[in-house]
């Protein structure tokens, strides 16, 4: 593939200014009010999968965001590489808090991205990453030299937790077989440290309503003497977590597969300053289950987080008020062998088994996934990891990310293929924050490394 940094050097400018034009369009999944900029978005990757060289691409509908499919088959009797990625985004608020516009992209120089990166929503997740693929597909086929044949499926509802995309795998197994499925919608260790995620957690996630009085209360006449359901609410989640920050729900740990020391030690080897990690968070102090490392908790271990909780008076000024309702986003990280339906009734019974009689508690689930992990001892790990080792100059890390990408575990359940997940996002690049961005180095790193893999894999197969 000598080529192939060439090829790089001379359409950079190119593949930079066709990403920036994808990133303009607000594909964000969770909105209905963006529907036709998710149209538009399926039709540009369908354009892009059509002009880089897939003889035939369609835009699949759903009942919700379509997903894009392309192929480009060479011969038959050659291995069959799946690529799998997603084109919608997650919400841009809070907008006052981005330096730029979201959907305005520009590239600023970064200490971590000294060459520069580009700042957008989807920059990262998953437009940048995915969009490497269709650009090193067109190195391949615009050099003669891809070595077998390519399967592209674009889906555009994985933020909001690909509801559609299960139905549509199992609808064309046929159509999507493949010998492999390679993912870039993860992360790396560092630009001078590739590494090659080999787990992903499952995903539980949960709405609770806790009711107190018919109707919002004068906080004066009424209180002491009736039930706040905000008060309750805060006291019930920080119940969730004892004083060694281990989840209270019974039953929670049964499942858990527990590390071996030997698995633990090997983690321990990747690098990893606590103090960078720190300063960069700017706290003081990190916190998380005791007994287990900052990289354990972030990966290997269950958690349970709220991601939003609302209730009451939130205006300007003060308002004095009991209010009638109190509410919770809440999610649990999952590992193996824990399961989404298992631990949301675990948590659901456990939840309302706490609430005082002053109060009623509804508990909505939302969706769920499947955690993920994967061998190392496969030719798609060791392609991968040949690869990374020509264009990084050393060998990548196996690492388990905290991270959920619930439609892996499915493909292995539905299309008996593994998945290899090589990620070329950084921790920092801010990914479902404001100012998202994308290392311009990455980017193109992205494209080099791609074709690589294609080749070892053939050769391995
Ligand atoms: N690409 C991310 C997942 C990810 C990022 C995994 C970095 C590992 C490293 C994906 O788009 C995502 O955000 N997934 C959601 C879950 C989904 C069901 C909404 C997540 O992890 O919160
Ligand atoms: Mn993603
Ligand atoms: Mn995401």
């Amino acid at each position: 593939m000598k080529n192939i940094k060439a090829y790089i050097t001379k359409n950079k400018d190119r593949f930079i200014d066709e990403l920036i034009e994808l990133l303009k369009i607000p594909s964000i999944s969770a909105d209905a009010n963006y529907k036709k900029d998710i149209i538009k978005t399926a039709v540009a990757v369908k354009i892009a999968l059509e002009k880089a060289g897939c003889t035939k691409v369609e835009i699949c509908e759903t009942t919700g965001c379509p997903i894009v499919y392309g192929e480009k088959i060479i011969d038959a009797n050659l291995p069959t590489i799946l690529v799998y990625g997603h084109y919608d985004v997650q919400p841009a608020d809070p907008l006052e808090l981005w330096t730029s516009p979201p959907f305005e992209p520009v590239i600023k120089k970064t200490k971590i991205h000294p060459e520069g990166a580009i700042f957008a929503r989807g920059a990262c997740d998953d437009k940048g990453q995915m969009y490497m693929h269709i650009k090193a597909f067109e190195y391949m086929i615009a050099n003669n030299n891809l070595p077998c044949n390519v399967k592209f499926m674009i889906e555009g509802e994985e933020e909001i937790g690909s509801p559609s995309l299960e139905y549509f795998v199992k609808q064309n197994q046929e159509k999507l077989a493949n010998d492999i499925i390679l993912i870039s919608d993860t992360g790396m260790i560092s630009n001078t440290q590739p590494s090659i995620t080999t787990g992903l957690r499952g995903l539980s996630y949960v709405e609770v309503e806790v009711t107190g009085p018919n109707r919002d209360l004068h906080s004066g006449l009424y209180g002491g003497a009736v039930a706040n359901p905000i008060n309750i609410l805060t006291k019930m989640i920080a119940s969730l977590h004892d004083q060694n920050n281990h989840i209270t729900i019974p039953e929670f740990y049964d499942k858990v597969l527990e590390l071996t020391n030997e698995e633990r030690i090997e983690m321990a080897k990747a690098p990893f300053s606590l103090e960078d990690y720190k300063k960069t968070l700017e706290i003081e102090s990190v916190h998380g289950e005791k007994g287990y490392t900052t990289n354990e908790r972030n990966s290997i271990r269950p958690t349970l987080d709220v991601n939003g909780i609302w209730g009451g008076y939130t205006g300007q000024g003060a308002k004095t008020v009991i209010a009638s309702k109190a509410y919770a986003k809440i999610s649990m990280r999952l590992v193996p062998n824990q399961t989404p339906n298992e631990i949301t009734t675990l948590f659901q019974k456990y939840f309302k088994s706490i609430a005082p009689k002053s109060v009623s508690v509804k508990v909505t689930p939302h969706h769920g996934g499947f955690p993920y992990v994967t061998p190392i001892d496969n030719i798609g790990y060791k392609a991968a990891n040949k690869a990374y080792t020509k264009t990084f100059g050393k060998p990548a890390i196996p690492q388990r990310s905290g991270g959920s990408i619930p439609i892996v575990a499915l493909f292995e359940n539905e299309l008996k293929s593994k998945s290899i997940l090589m990620g070329f996002g950084l921790d920092s690049d801010a990914i479902h924050s404001p100012n998202e961005h994308f290392g311009i180095f990455n980017y193109l790193k992205g494209i080099e490394t791609i074709p690589l893999f294609y080749k070892y894999f053939v050769e391995m197969s």
